[in-house]
């Protein structure tokens, strides 16, 4: 079974990041789950809405060893879809019954695909996904920014695609080390 899967959170699922991530899981064979098609609802103290897309989601991400959190740069910040996703790992922290499975979270390592229209990828963006991954035990992988300035140009990053891939390739027996 492959051991990776991807997450995307844009409010274009065809757009720059859309685009990035697809050539990426065709090259790795991954699936790529779109968080516009699940019901996520913002993190309740509560938790009325323990009943929604985001606990059969992560029971289906934890069946995988790297998850590729997939994300433009909005506002110098993650893509709301992606905020409100990753505000629901506080489930695991909050509801007794769960944080058995929370911790499941710590053998695993999470990864970052984004784009922007600046060549830099801004600390406040990156640090809260490794602060977060951090936070929650996962192991942070690395991550590919891509700048989209002028719509999504897989030629110029074709180096940085590469090797976001090697990181990411199960090896086959023959490999050179
Ligand atoms: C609501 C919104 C906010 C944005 N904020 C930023 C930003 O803070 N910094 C930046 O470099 N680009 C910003 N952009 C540009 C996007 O990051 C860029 O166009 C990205 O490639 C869009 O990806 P998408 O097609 O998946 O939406 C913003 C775009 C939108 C729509």
């Amino acid at each position: 079974m492959n051991k990776t899967i991807a997450v995307i959170g844009s409010s274009r699922r065809n757009g720059n990041t859309g685009k990035l991530i697809d050539l990426i899981a065709e090259e790795l064979n991954i699936e790529i789950i779109d968080l516009s098609l699940k019901n996520i609802s913002p993190f309740d103290y509560e938790h009325k809405n323990v009943d929604d897309d985001f606990l059969p989601l992560m029971n289906h991400l934890l069946k995988y060893d790297n998850i590729i959190f997939v994300s433009p740069v909005y506002w110098f910040a993650m893509s709301a879809q992606m905020k409100v996703f990753i505000d629901r790992m506080s489930d695991f922290l909050s509801i007794e019954e769960l944080k058995n499975k929370g911790r499941e979270l710590r053998s695993k390592v999470g990864y970052v695909v984004s784009t922007s229209i600046s060549d830099n990828i801004d600390d406040s963006f990156i640090d809260s996904f490794t602060n977060t991954f951090d936070y929650l035990g996962l192991g942070y992988g690395g991550c590919i920014h891509v700048n989209c300035k002028n719509g999504f140009n897989p030629d110029a990053y074709q180096s940085d695609i590469i090797n976001f891939v090697k990181k990411l390739k199960p090896r086959s027996v023959g490999d050179a080390i």
